[in-house]
């Protein structure tokens, strides 16, 4: 068995099946490029998830999906239907979430850099929280209350930066002082302020009544002791601000454990990690009506999959080159913007047969970096032959752009 293979990938005779279906037939029926995401897959480790923190309860456990990842409307519904809530970080997710049938109860908008114009939307709906990025941000929620929503009850959390985080590269590292390459870290509320922001929240006249933070994003087994440090200092921050008079509704871990995107990794312990927190805040007797986390990678990063239609074999300099129909910027771009990206690539017709060769699968793109992996080891394709790129589930559609105007693909969903 390959190591990619999954509930949603398999190998049948060497050929690719994508959540039941022959690789092949889906692109010969729909055309390529297009991505292809899993209902089943998706499903199964919402249900994986959910099982482990059964353990909670009473403590309710909220998996909000974290729609960044993927926002297609099929997705939401599917997710919606299941009992899930949403992270939402800008107006438009959150109208794309209402658009899907979650009530406002069930979104937390955490915005970043908010302006006027975003409280402005984000107000108008009743019954939604809104996680506080910054005391700043809270000052300019509170002169906007006053004069637009005064009698309005409105939900807050206040969204911390533990001072420690975690990620698969220094552009997804949200936590800390600075990013392992130096970049300032912009998000959350530092330490220090955080009692502050409580009160001031209050005496705004909002309602606050949970904590939250995010940590980075594609955890892997070595990210483990770091995040339980984080996780253990947000709950003992929880338990600080009770004895402060601030007991809290919800403690909200974020996202950040994915799944495996390439063979050397190690699986994060995801299990390991939420039984953590489960006994931790149970022992903190902090009251809490809900644990959440906001899951994106998890539940739909190995659920999809990019289907490419193979246009010729090129060799320049003793390179060879799979040159394919689709561009990364336009389809999978993340190889293209993160140096540690990887995304295992499958020739659907062959997996394993035929002479192999080391290939770089180009895109079609003007840019050197438009490569969706780089001197990959794997049957030497033929003309028409579709290869499909896996772990196309969470950030290539949401961050696709039609770059050198080239369209962005069609998603199927199986
Ligand atoms: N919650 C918040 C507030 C977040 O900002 C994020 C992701 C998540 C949850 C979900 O994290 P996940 O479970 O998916 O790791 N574009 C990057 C990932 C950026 C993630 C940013 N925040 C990538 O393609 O790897």
């Amino acid at each position: 068995m390959n190591w990619w293979e999954s509930d949603f990938a398999t190998v049948k005779r060497d050929k690719l099946w994508l959540g039941g279906r022959k690789a092949a037939d889906l692109a010969a029926e729909h055309g390529t490029p297009a991505y292809v995401y899993g209902k089943e897959a998706v499903l199964a480790r919402y249900a994986y998830l959910e099982g482990l923190l059964a353990a909670a309860a009473p403590v309710e456990a909220w998996l909000c999906y974290a729609m960044k990842a993927n926002p297609h409307p099929g997705l939401l519904a599917l997710l919606r239907k299941r009992g899930a809530r949403i992270d939402a970080v800008s107006p438009s997710e959150v109208d794309a979430a209402l658009a899907a049938g979650f009530p406002p109860e069930r979104i937390l908008f955490t915005g970043t850099s908010v302006s006027l114009a975003d409280l402005e939307r984000v107000f108008a709906i009743e019954g939604l929280t809104v996680n506080i990025d910054a005391a700043e941000q809270l000052e300019v929620m509170g002169r906007f209350k006053r004069r637009s929503w005064p009698k309005r009850m409105i939900r807050v959390s206040v969204r911390w930066n533990p001072g420690l985080g975690s990620g698969f590269n220094p552009r997804v590292i949200t936590a800390g002082r600075r990013s392992s390459d130096g970049t300032p870290i912009k998000f959350g509320v530092e330490e220090r302020k955080v009692l502050g922001v409580f009160e001031r929240a209050r005496a705004l006249d909002f309602r606050p009544i949970g904590l939250h933070q995010h940590l980075g994003s594609g955890w892997i087994r070595g990210d483990f002791p770091t995040v339980r440090e984080a996780a253990d200092k947000m709950i003992r921050k929880a338990r600080e601000l009770k004895e402060k008079g601030f007991g809290l509704e919800f403690l909200d871990f974020g996202g950040g454990f994915g799944p495996r995107y390439a063979k050397g990794q190690g699986r994060f312990p995801v299990e390991r990690y939420l039984g953590h927190i489960v006994r931790s805040v149970a022992a903190a007797g902090l009251g809490l009506k809900a644990l959440a986390f906001e899951p994106g990678k998890f539940l739909v990063g190995d659920a999809g999959a990019l289907l490419l239609r193979v246009e010729y074999v090129k060799e320049s300099y003793g390179n060879l080159f799979a040159c394919v129909n689709g561009g990364t910027y336009n389809t999978v771009p993340r190889p293209a913007i993160y140096l540690q990206a990887f995304h295992e690539i499958v020739n659907a017709s062959r997996v394993d047969g035929g002479p192999k060769a080391r290939l770089t699968v180009a895109g079609n793109l003007c840019e050197t970096g438009d490569v969706f992996g780089k001197e990959r080891l794997m049957p030497v394709p033929k003309t028409g032959e579709i290869l499909a790129v896996l772990g196309a589930g969470a950030y290539c559609r949401s961050m696709a752009s039609n770059f050198n105007l080239r369209e962005i693909p069609k998603e199927i969903l199986v």
